[in-house]
């Protein structure tokens, strides 16, 4: 047990980590922009029982150690959930960017939805750990999703697990038309906000027409 506390304690320390960074983009774009591409941010030690039942299912060893880390990418796990598809890539740019962490893998379930109808686009990083044994580069994996795809992958991991992979018929059925359902929200959203765009566009050009045609006229009286 304890060389498993031992083994998973750098996976502990990068998740609260870039747990902060993250919600540190939030704080960021708070400060100086109008939209904020992160809604909120969650991570996750993935627990011991689903990286044994991980091992079985992918049939990879349980041990040594190293290999394990190397073929389970997502033992820490963050995600990040946005208000609107755009923002995803938004996102996806900046950690592109970053110098405390690299990019090693992207997929992109939202252009490529699984069969299942789960949306979400993924990165591994590469991510290094300070220990008392020096540094520790670690594998995490980030999600980054709307709320709607959120959504929609939280209550179908749920009933998953209920029905522990055996998916009654018509509950996947519905799951499918579920999913269709959150795609359909998030591009009436994504209209909706180019729409607000495109009219406060208009009334700051409205605006600023106005003050000069004002400042024009005062300028004649004198
Ligand atoms: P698994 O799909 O979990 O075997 O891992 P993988 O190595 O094939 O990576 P992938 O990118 O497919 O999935 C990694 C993670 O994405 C999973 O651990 C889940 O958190 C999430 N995920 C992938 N597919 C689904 C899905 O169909 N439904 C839900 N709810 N989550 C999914
Ligand atoms: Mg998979």
């Amino acid at each position: 047990m304890r060389q498993w506390n031992q083994f998973l304690e750098p996976y502990k320390q990068a998740v609260d980590e870039l747990k902060v960074k993250l919600k540190g983009l939030r704080a960021q774009y708070e400060l100086e922009e109008v939209h904020t591409p992160v809604e909120f941010v969650t991570g996750r030690v993935k627990p011991l029982a689903s990286i044994y039942d991980k091992t079985l299912e992918k049939g990879i060893p349980f041990e040594p150690l190293p290999e394990l880390a190397a073929e389970l990418p997502d033992i820490a796990g963050l995600r990040v959930m946005c208000q609107f598809v755009d923002d995803i890539e938004t996102v996806a740019a900046r950690l592109r960017l970053r110098k405390d962490l690299e990019v090693v893998e992207e997929r992109n379930y939202i252009a490529h939805k699984k069969p299942s109808g789960y949306r979400s686009y993924h990165m591994i990083i590469k991510y290094p750990v300070q220990t008392i044994h020096g540094e520790r580069t670690i594998l995490a994996e980030i999600q980054i999703r709307t709320l709607a795809m959120n959504f929609w992958a939280s209550i179908e991991h749920t009933l998953n697990y209920k029905y522990e992979g055996e998916m009654p018929e018509d509950i996947r059925l519905r799951l499918e038309r579920a999913a269709e359902a959150a795609f359909r929200l998030d591009e009436e959203m994504s209209q909706i906000r180019d729409e607000i765009q495109d009219a406060q566009q208009y009334f700051s050009a409205f605006k600023e027409s106005a003050t000069r045609s004002y400042q024009e006229k005062k300028r004649k009286k004198r």
